[in-house]
C-alpha cells in the first residue's frame, strides 16, 4: 500500500482572467476548485494510473470539508485529522492573453507540536512493513525542520519505504535519518550540496554522495531536461519528451507517484525511470492542477530513451 501525508494541503482554486490587471475589477471566465497539496497530489495521480493509495492530511473548517468531498469522489481513500481554523484556498490567476500565472497563497493554520505528533501517529496506525510512505511538500507554520526527520526515522522502525520530496531544511534534515528514496528536482539538489549543478556529470557526483547516506535510491528531475536516477549498481539518465506545455505545475508530484507505483510493483531501474518520464510528461501536457490519463501515460511511454551514464 503506498500512504501519502500532506501536512500543508490546499484548496486550489484556478481561475481564468483575460488580460488580468492590477488596480481594476477582473472579470473571471471560468473557474475550478482542486484539493491540493504535494501529497494529495501524488495520491490523484496515483489514482489516475489505476492505483490506490491512502491520503492522510490535516484538515480544517469548510475548505478542508470540500477536500475531503472531492478526494471522496475522486475515489481517495482519504484520511484526515481534524484542526481548529481553515485550510487554506489558493488562489491561481491564470491569463492566456499575455502567458502568465499569478499564484496568491494564503499562510493556512499553523501547526502546535502537538498536532504534528496526533496527526503522525494517527497515520502511521495504518502501516505496515514493506508499505511506501511518501512525505511530499512544505509545512504549515509553527512546524519543526526535522519533522520529516522524525517521520523518516519511525517509519523505517516499522520497515517502511520512505520517500522523501522536500527542500530546504526540511529536506537537508529528513536525509540525514535516511529515507528509501529521495526525490530533487535540481535546484533542491543543487541548494543541498551547497553548489551549482549544471552537467550531468555534476547531477550525477551530487546525487551519489546522497547515497554514502545510506538512501538506496535518488531520483533528479530536471523539468524540461528529464531525470536521472541514481542507485549503489547504476545510474540512468532520460531526457524529457518533447510534449505541448499546459502547466509544469505538479509535474514533479506525477513522478513521484510513477516511482511509488514502480517501486510497488518491482519494476527494473530502467523502466521506473521510463514510467516517472512519461508520466512527467503526460502531466505537463495537461492545464493546471489536473492529471493526465494513464492512455496517455502509455502511449509517450514507448517514445522515452534511457541512457546509462
Ligand atoms: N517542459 C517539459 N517537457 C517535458 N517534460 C517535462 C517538462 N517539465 C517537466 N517535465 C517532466 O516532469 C518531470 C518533473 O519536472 P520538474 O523537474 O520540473 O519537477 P519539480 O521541480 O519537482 O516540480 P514540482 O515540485 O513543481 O511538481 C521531469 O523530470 C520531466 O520528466
Ligand atoms: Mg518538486
Amino acid at each position: 500500500m503506498i500512504h501519502t501525508l500532506t501536512l500543508n494541503p490546499a484548496l486550489d482554486k484556478t481561475v481564468v482572467i483575460p488580460n488580468f490587471q492590477v488596480d481594476t475589477v477582473n472579470r473571471i471566465v471560468s473557474l475550478r476548485l482542486d484539493p491540493g497539496g504535494k501529497g494529495i497530489n501524488v495520491s490523484k495521480v496515483i489514482k489516475k494510473m489505476g492505483g490506490t493509495s491512502r491520503a492522510t492530511a490535516l484538515l480544517g473548517g469548510s475548505s478542508g470539508q470540500q477536500i475531503i468531498q472531492m478526494l471522496e469522489q475522486l475515489g481517495i481513500q482519504v484520511d484526515y485529522v481534524e484542526i481548529p481554523g481553515q485550510t487554506r484556498t489558493n488562489l491561481k490567476i491564470i491569463d492566456p492573453v499575455q502567458g502568465t500565472n499569478t499564484d496568491i497563497n494564503e499562510p493556512g493554520p499553523e501547526l502546535s507540536a502537538e498536532q504534528a505528533i496526533f496527526v503522525f501517529s494517527h497515520f502511521v496506525r495504518q502501516l505496515h512493513p514493506n508499505d511506501i510512505v511518501v512525505l511530499a511538500g512544505s509545512v504549515p507554520k509553527g512546524a519543526q525542520p526535522d519533522i520529516y526527520a522524525q517521520y523518516v526515522e519511525k517509519c523505517r522502525e516499522l520497515g517502511t519505504k520512505v520517500f522523501l520530496d522536500a527542500d530546504g531544511e526540511l529536506l537537508a534534515k529528513g536525509i540525514r535519518a535516511t529515507p528509501y528514496l529521495v526525490k530533487p528536482n535540481r535546484d533542491e539538489l543543487s541548494r543541498l550540496v551547497k553548489r551549482p549543478l549544471q552537467t550531468l556529470e555534476e547531477i550525477k557526483a551530487a546525487a551519489c554522495s546522497l547515497l554514502q547516506d545510506g538512501i538506496q535510491k535518488v531520483v533528479v528531475s530536471l523539468g524540461g531536461k528529464g531525470a536521472m536516477y541514481v542507485t549503489k549498481d547504476t545510474c540512468l539518465y532520460a531526457p524529457a519528451l518533447s510534449v505541448p506545455v499546459g502547466s509544469t505545475v505538479g509535474a514533479g508530484d506525477s513522478v513521484v507517484a510513477a516511482l511509488a507505483l514502480a517501486e510497488e510493483q518491482g519494476l527494473s531501474p530502467e523502466d521506473t525511470l521510463k514510467l516517472a518520464t512519461a508520466t512527467g510528461a503526460a502531466n505537463v501536457m495537461c492545464s493546471g492542477t489536473q492529471a493526465a490519463d494513464m492512455e496517455q501515460i502509455q502511449v509517450l511511454l514507448p517514445k522515452v530513451r534511457c541512457q546509462l551514464l
